[in-house]
């Protein structure tokens, strides 16, 4: 996949960032950046296109997804995660999916359904794509997820049953809720922050 490595300590942690629909590797730089200047950075591009907006998995419509493509371009994601660990050198356990939107779909959706060493995500705005066939976890997992109340896009009972999968899963969650829509706002770049370096 098209991506973007910028290299810092290798005892920090590789903050993998996974845009929203219409974005690329660079969106989220100065997020991780602010997020954790000491981490490395690995911006990946989505390989789907929508009328040429860049998005990880195909959907059919707002808020109907292709749970086939988002299938396969999961497992795309993981091995072209594999490749650039070994590539650049880093351990998947040092790994934090940060995502937005479409990107923190897929990474969430990757932490609910695979077993890997990759056991932190950061999930700006997102929401629960599969149901079903969410099990316990091997590892220790844990999320931050933010929700906003007067977002368009995620419905309540959607992020109450995603809360519910990462629960089912085994999943330590941390939670930011605030009157806000689909937009990343500062107070919750803030508190991501927080969670990460605590
Ligand atoms: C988006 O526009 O990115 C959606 O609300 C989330 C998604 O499509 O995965």
């Amino acid at each position: 996949m098209e991506h973007l490595f910028i290299k810092k300590a290798a005892t920090e942690p590789v903050l993998v960032l996974l845009h929203g629909t219409g974005g690329d590797e660079r969106d989220l730089l100065a997020l991780g950046e602010f997020l954790m200047p000491n981490a490395s950075l690995l911006g990946i591009r989505g390989e789907v296109s929508e009328q040429g907006m860049n998005r990880f998995f195909r959907r059919f419509g707002e808020g109907q997804f292709d749970l086939v493509d988002l299938a396969k371009q999961t497992e795309n994601l993981v091995s072209t995660l594999d490749k650039l660990a070994s590539q650049y050198d880093f351990d998947l356990a040092q790994v934090v999916l940060v995502g937005y939107s479409n990107g923190a779909n897929i990474g969430g959706h990757l932490l609910l359904t695979q077993e890997l060493p990759i056991n932190r995500g950061i999930f700006f705005h997102s929401m629960l794509l599969v149901e079903k066939s969410i099990q316990q976890s091997q590892q220790a997992q844990k999320v931050w997820l933010s929700y906003g109340r007067q977002d368009p896009l995620v419905a309540e009972k959607n992020f109450n049953a995603l809360k519910a999968a990462y629960a089912k899963r085994g999943t330590e969650i941390s939670v930011y809720e605030a009157e806000m829509s689909h937009g990343i706002t500062q107070e919750e770049l803030a508190e991501a922050k927080r969670w990460l370096t605590r």
